[in-house]
This record gives structure tokens, C-alpha cells and sequence, in this order.
């Protein structure tokens, strides 16, 4: 067998296992390049946001109706992201900090995850007013693992809105047919 075959396996069988444990979207290719606002306001930034869609990621499975608060605190930002369990209706709230390492860059931690010391969400577009553009990506040997977000101010945006976000990930080619539409119908009050 060859060694490149014998790769190949192994990476299948690599990737099967992380997918099964942790389900994000891979991709056997490096992190595109990306550019994110630049400059940064912060705190037109802050507020909530309505999860409009965006890829499978566990933290979020089997829940609809998820929202993202951002508010300042003393140190750096306080993350509340809340969602409601589509079954029974419950309301599951993570709590999390934010900082803000470089304009568009922020690192996102939630306790009981490992912190992460480098950007893990990246600002790719936004007017503060109706969309964000949100993307984290991590090369792991020759996949990346990706996260897309399209966050939105109003709970059913536009699909003018909706294009607009969309467009900035096809800029590079990032699969935005993977992305899951949040249903923000009957959303519990
Ligand atoms: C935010 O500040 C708190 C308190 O100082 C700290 O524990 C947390 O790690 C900070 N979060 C980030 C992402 O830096």
C-alpha cells in the first residue's frame, strides 16, 4: 500500500472521529485569508444580536431562537449567548467574556472550554446597525475546522441584509451552503 494511500485512510478515518466529536465544518484546505473591520468600534458592536445562521456547531445543537448579547464590563466584555431548547421550550443561557485583541479581532472564551490565546472570532463585516460577518478558523494539519456566523440586528432581517453578509463570505469562497438557518419563529418571550 502506498504511504500516500496510507495517509489518506488515516486521515478520513482522523477526520471521522473529529467530526463525530465536535461537528463544525472541515475543510482539506488552509484557512483563506480574510480581512476584518478595520477600524473597530467596540461599542457600537455591543447590543444584541439575532443568530441568523450559521454552521453546525455542538454548543448549539438542538437549540432555535439564539440571540448573542455583547456588554461592556470593567475588564472587557461580558457574552451571553442564549438559545431555547427546540423540544421543551427551556431556555439555556451560556455566559462568556470577550476582549478585544486587534480592530475585528476578539478572543471569546465561555468556562469549560479551553481558552484560547489567539483570535477566535474575527469580525469580517458589519455596520453595528443590521449584519455582522463573524468567522473563526484553525488550521489542523491539512484541514481547517471553521465557524460562520451571520448575525443580525432585526429577528427576521431583510434578504437584502441577509446578501449582503452572505456576499462577504463568498468573497473567499467560503461554503456559505453550509450555513443553518436559525428559525426565530414562536420564539418563547
Ligand atoms: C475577561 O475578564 C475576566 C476578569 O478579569 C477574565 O477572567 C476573562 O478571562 C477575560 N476574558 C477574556 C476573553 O480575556
Amino acid at each position: 500500500m502506498s504511504s500516500s494511500f496510507t495517509c489518506l485512510i488515516f486521515l478520513l478515518v482522523a477526520v471521522g472521529c473529529y467530526h463525530s466529536a465536535n461537528a463544525q465544518v472541515f475543510t482539506l484546505a488552509q484557512c483563506p485569508t480574510v480581512q476584518v473591520v478595520s477600524p473597530f468600534d467596540a461599542d457600537k458592536y455591543l447590543g444584541t444580536w439575532y443568530n441568523n445562521r450559521n454552521y453546525f456547531a455542538i454548543f448549539q445543537a438542538g437549540l432555535d431562537c439564539i440571540t448573542a448579547n455583547y456588554a461592556k464590563n470593567s475588564d472587557n466584555i461580558t457574552v451571553t449567548n442564549t438559545g431555547f431548547n427546540i423540544i421543551t421550550r427551556s431556555k439555556q443561557v451560556a455566559l462568556g467574556s470577550a476582549r478585544v485583541v486587534e480592530p475585528g479581532k476578539l478572543i471569546v472564551n465561555f468556562p469549560g472550554s479551553p481558552s484560547s490565546q489567539t483570535a477566535n472570532y474575527l469580525i469580517l463585516d458589519t455596520d453595528y446597525e443590521s449584519y455582522a460577518v463573524v468567522w473563526s478558523c484553525s488550521n489542523l494539519g491539512p484541514i481547517s475546522l471553521r465557524f460562520a456566523w451571520i448575525l443580525t440586528r432585526d429577528q427576521v432581517p431583510t434578504s437584502t441584509i441577509v446578501n449582503k453578509a452572505l456576499a462577504v463570505f463568498q468573497k473567499y469562497a467560503i461554503n456559505v451552503n453550509k450555513l443553518k438557518v436559525t428559525n426565530h419563529n414562536n420564539c418563547p418571550a
